[in-house]
């Protein structure tokens, strides 16, 4: 991509107009503010239909050296204030953001619990399902669609991730639409398509709330061998998760689980239709390249554009004085493509080395990605199986992208086979 050269007053990233740009012209902003000495300071603004005041603005980090500092020095840069940029009373903030807006000591009680579902064991367990799972809903797209097109997102990128995470927590298959349709409404709370306005959200967020806490009390009382028995039923020095806890890591792990990995997959379906070289190198040795192509999918989608910490002290970063109390936003997309990391970050190559390491899980710290080995995993799986059974799938059209400027996300995606 040849990027265009944006000076700093072109554009303000606290303008929602921005993030529906050219994509381009994005891009080149973004190469300006990693090319800039210091930090550039944003205000930001009232958005319609949000009932708080606007806070008080935020630095931008766009270089991939920044980004990774402030990630792995939590004390210094604390998520408890919020991990968005807007500010929402602190009640607020771990209702719907649970752990990924939590501090030391409670970051760490709630995150030792909740991790005993994700131990190995128990991620192969779920593994062994992915497999299955992505090689039915191949024969759905097979059996639906003898016309031989598609809309990727809706009938292969979505399903999958979605149906993992509702089976690994035990919810069943009857309830996954609706979870489904929470899920849109509270990640594209922006966009007007999947409700749009802060009601909806608010709406949808109590509903998730209140099922998964009937859930948990559920499991609870009557364990199987899903990871909400699990994490219900766990012990951290003697205390267990309330259900109300549980409500809130549900809605973060539900929301986390299912837009991120599926908007993996889309982007990087269309990667590998405008790159075909690089399909054919990976899918002529799947082995030898899955690791490396699948983080390379997930540097190139970046399906979470940025977090937020607050510095605790004051302090300095990236050549910039801050003071206790400021905000700054991690911008992982921009982390991504800095090219004094990453060799022609334009170009998409399965064969990336893992080192230097991409930021879309995460810069580092202790609130990496808690699923990110079961993302890799569900990304592999399900490119295996177009790769075996669906080889010349293509993307036909031009992505219809989510507006937002939290999730890199594809609302629709037509695709085609032969
Ligand atoms: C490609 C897919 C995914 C991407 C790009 C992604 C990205 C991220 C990012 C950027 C963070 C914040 C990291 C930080 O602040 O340091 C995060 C945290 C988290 N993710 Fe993921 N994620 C993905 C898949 C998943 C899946 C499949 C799950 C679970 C089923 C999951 C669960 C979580 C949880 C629970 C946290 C919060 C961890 C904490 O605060 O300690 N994610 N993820």
């Amino acid at each position: 991509m040849d990027l265009p050269a944006v000076a700093l007053d072109d554009f303000d990233l606290s303008d929602f107009e921005f993030w529906v740009a050219d994509r381009a012209f994005r891009e080149g902003a973004f190469k300006t503010l990693r090319d800039t000495p210091g930090l550039q300071f944003y205000t930001e603004r009232v958005i319609e239909g949000f009932p708080f005041p606007p806070g008080p603005g935020y630095y931008a980090l766009a270089r991939h050296e920044d980004v990774w500092a402030v990630s792995r020095n939590a004390p210094l840069f604390c998520s408890g204030q919020g991990s968005n940029i807007g500010d929402l009373p602190q009640e607020m903030n771990e209702f719907f953001g649970s752990m990924i807006n939590m501090d030391d000591p409670k970051h760490f009680r709630l995150r030792s619990i909740v991790s005993k579902g994700f131990t190995p064991k128990e991620i192969s367990r779920v593994e062994q399902y992915v497999h299955e799972k992505a090689e039915r809903l191949v024969d759905r797209v097979l059996d639906k669609f003898p016309e031989r097109e598609c809309d990727f997102v809706e009938h292969i990128a979505a399903p999958l991730p979605l149906e993992i995470v509702c089976d690994m927590m035990g919810i069943p298959e009857e309830d996954t639409s609706r979870i489904f349709g929470w899920t849109n409404v509270i990640l594209g709370a922006a966009d007007p398509e999947f409700g749009g306005n802060y009601e909806a959200l608010m709406v949808s967020a109590l509903d998730m709330f209140q099922y998964a806490q009937e859930l948990g009390e559920n499991r609870r009382a009557h364990p199987t061998d899903d990871i909400t028995s699990i994490m219900m039923n766990a012990e951290v020095d003697g205390e267990q998760l309330t259900p109300q806890e549980f409500g809130s890591f549900f809605i973060l792990l539900v929301v986390a689980g299912n837009e991120t990995t599926r908007n993996a997959i889309s982007h990087g379906m269309k990667a590998l239709t405008d790159f075909p070289e690089q399909r054919e190198l990976w899918w002529n040795d799947f082995e030898t390249h899955t690791r490396t192509a699948v983080d390379e999918i997930v540097r190139w989608a970046t399906p979470v554009v940025h977090f937020r910490r607050t510095a605790t002290a004051d302090t300095e970063i990236g050549g910039q004085e801050l003071h206790a109390g400021d905000k700054v936003v991690m911008f992982y997309s921009s982390a991504n493509c800095d090219e004094r990391v990453f060799d022609d970050p334009y170009r998409f190559d399965v064969t990336r080395p893992l080192q230097p390491p991409q930021a879309g899980f995460g810069a580092g710290g202790p609130h990496f990605c808690l699923g990110a080995n079961l993302a890799r995993r569900e990304i592999s799986v399900m490119f295996d199986e177009i790769r075996r059974r669906l080889p010349d799938l293509r993307i036909t059209g031009e992505p219809d992208y989510l507006q937002s400027n939290f999730i890199n996300g594809i609302k629709h995606l037509p695709c085609a086979w032969s």
